[in-house]
């Protein structure tokens, strides 16, 4: 989900600036990444031992969080990592296979899709996005940071040497027939994902990235033999379109990196040892700067400037518990910074009113 033109500008600027539902637990999926011993025939046959033996993440839930309606169809996702490539699958359940975008770069989420969402450093910032549709068109774009912050959306950018093939069980564009499924396998290079990584290179044994898929699906119509979106006959328009997500944000966008998904690299093979999955007790210090963040951006929808101080915004995460972690603030007229130390007091991490998040030497 992301969105060109003036229209889709205005539904972004509109839905970015919603909160989280105050309920919202900050408690992203993750998954281990196992290493590929074989190579892996870009085919959209997952085929491989390797890819056999690679566990499925859960199944997708609705964008909104699982208490919203349960997708209609299922949808998992697989991972797997070698010395040249990130690779990519999912499974798509779909009775009625459709698609119709056929030029590479074009919006494909305008047909049903899948989408994959990769922040390399989980600063926010600097992020790749990835759509297919069930024709194999695809559009890859590179965004300097979400449309909340203001992003520049690289849309020249390119996955240089990208594989990303499907195969279709069943018929495409077919309404006659009923169909079971598509498959999607896609291999992006390290050359080109680590260059938006602060030490420009792949990640080693134990890093986490932060990545998240989706899966817009359109509600459709039979007209003439062909399928076309529904259309909702009070508004004469389209219905919009469901989004399924791997890790739910909690409201309808994409574009919150904070929320995506942990995966961390294992040095073993798929199926020969397991890894633990170990969790970084900053990312808890983090995501308590950004909810101040989040404090600060309605402060500044209101008000129409950052609260100077902490304290105008009667945010908890703000009250000191006498051990150190108090949060800082530092304004400017126009800009903003806010410092916690790290869980082990050794660094500062910041947050400013960009939403980009980074560490410090104390
Ligand atoms: C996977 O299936 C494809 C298509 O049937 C076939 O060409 C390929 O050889 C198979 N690969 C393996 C490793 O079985
Ligand atoms: C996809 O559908 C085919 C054909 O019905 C089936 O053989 C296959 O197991 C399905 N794939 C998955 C992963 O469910
Ligand atoms: C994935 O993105 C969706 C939509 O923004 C969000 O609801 C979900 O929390 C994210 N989850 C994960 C694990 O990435
Ligand atoms: C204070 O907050 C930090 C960071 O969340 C936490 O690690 C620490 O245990 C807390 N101390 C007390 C006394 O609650």
């Amino acid at each position: 989900m992301k969105r060109t033109g003036i229209f889709f500008l205005l539904v972004v600027v509109q839905l970015s600036l919603k909160a989280q539902p105050a309920d919202f637990e900050f408690n992203p999926r993750k998954y281990i990444c196992y290493r590929s011993n074989e190579k892996l025939k870009i085919d959209g046959n997952l085929n491989e031992t390797a890819w056999q033996k690679a566990p499925f993440t859960s199944y997708f839930v609705d964008i909104e969080g699982e208490k919203k309606t349960k997708p209609l169809h299922k949808t998992r996702a697989k991972m797997l990592w070698d010395d040249s490539c990130l690779y990519i699958a999912a499974v798509l359940d779909e009775p009625h296979l459709w698609a119709t975008i056929t030029r590479d770069e074009s919006v494909i989420y305008y047909d049903n899709d899948f989408e994959i969402f990769i922040d390399p450093d989980g600063d926010t910032h600097f992020y790749y996005e990835f759509e297919i549709n069930a024709l194999g068109t695809k559009w890859d774009l590179l965004l300097s940071r979400p449309y909340r912050d203001g992003a520049y959306v690289i849309n020249a950018w390119q996955i240089r040497n990208i594989q990303a093939e499907v195969t279709l069980a069943g018929s495409l564009n077919n309404p006659t027939d009923l169909d079971t499924n598509w498959t999607i396998e896609v291999a992006m290079p390290w050359s080109v994902l680590r260059e938006c990584t602060p030490t420009k290179r792949r990640p080693r044994v134990g890093e986490q990235w932060r990545i998240n898929f989706s899966r817009v699906q359109w509600q459709h119509q039979i007209e003439n033999g062909q399928y076309t979106k529904k259309i909702n006959p009070n508004t004469g328009k389209s219905y919009p379109e469901y989004n399924w997500v791997w890790s739910p944000q909690g409201v309808i966008d994409m574009h919150r990196p904070e929320t995506w998904g942990f995966v961390q690299f294992s040095g073993h093979i798929a199926g020969k040892a397991e890894s633990a999955l170990i969790p970084d007790p900053d990312e808890k210090i983090k995501w308590k700067l950004r909810k101040i963040y989040y404090k600060q951006r309605q402060y500044h929808k209101k008000h129409g400037k950052y609260a100077s101080k902490l304290k105008q915004l009667k945010a908890k995460e703000i009250k000191a518990n006498n051990s150190g972690f108090s949060p800082k603030m530092r304004t400017t007229q126009s800009l903003y910074e806010i410092t916690m130390p790290s869980a082990d007091k050794k660094y500062i991490w910041h947050i400013d009113q960009s939403g980009r998040t980074w560490k410090t030497t104390r």
